[in-house]
């Protein structure tokens, strides 16, 4: 399996230990279900490793199949991530205040310019696809991966 599934297998499960553990049980659940629909779409790019690593070609293709099936619902997930953070925000500011000396509001808008980038390319993408607009797409989906790291983390 590709050591993408690993990462985001790891970020879920430490954002749940946060989570459950946390004293704001209602803005970080929101926060992991937005996570969650997040790391769905961001499994389309471990998805693809896989299919192009050296792995047999009957499973290749059964990859490419399911990869096939879920690209409809993609854009969908996409913008439900999108509303599920803004709405994480604004539970987030509503306690906090939007204060961003504070590290976790500083990460988390961070994070939510990088979710908005993401957004905006992805649907340039699917009007008109070119090689820049995929890298984009796909660059800013990396970085977000790693701003939720550290907005998890501290
Ligand atoms: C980019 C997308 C984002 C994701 C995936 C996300 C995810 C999460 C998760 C899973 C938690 C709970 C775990 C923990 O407490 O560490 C959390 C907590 C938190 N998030 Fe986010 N977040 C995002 C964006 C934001 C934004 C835009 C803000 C604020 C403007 C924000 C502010 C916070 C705050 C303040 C907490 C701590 C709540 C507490 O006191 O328990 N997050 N976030
Ligand atoms: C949570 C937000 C999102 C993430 C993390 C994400 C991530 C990804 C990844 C990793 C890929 C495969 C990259 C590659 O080409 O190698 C992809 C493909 C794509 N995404 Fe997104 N995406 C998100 C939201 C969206 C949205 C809202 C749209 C709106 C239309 C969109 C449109 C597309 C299109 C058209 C493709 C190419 C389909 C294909 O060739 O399979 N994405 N996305």
């Amino acid at each position: 399996m590709n050591k993408w599934f690993y990462f985001n297998f790891l970020l879920f499960s430490f954002a749940l230990y946060k989570i459950i553990n946390g004293s704001h049980l209602l803005v970080s659940f929101i926060g992991g279900l937005g996570l969650f629909f997040i790391l769905f779409n961001w499994t389309r790019h471990a998805m693809f490793s896989t299919i192009r690593s050296d792995i047999p070609r009957k499973t290749k293709i059964k990859y490419a199949k399911f990869s096939k099936r879920v690209l409809p619902i993609h854009k969908w997930t996409g913008m439900t991530a999108f509303i599920i953070i803004i709405f994480h925000a604004y539970l987030a500011i509503n306690l906090y205040g939007f204060n961003l000396s504070i590290t976790k509001i500083f990460s988390g808008m961070f994070g939510l310019i990088i979710l908005t980038g993401i957004v905006i390319f992805g649907w340039l993408r699917w009007f008109k696809a070119s090689y820049i607009k995929r890298i984009i797409h796909l660059w800013l989906g990396l970085l977000l991966f790693f701003v939720i790291v550290v907005h998890v983390l501290i």
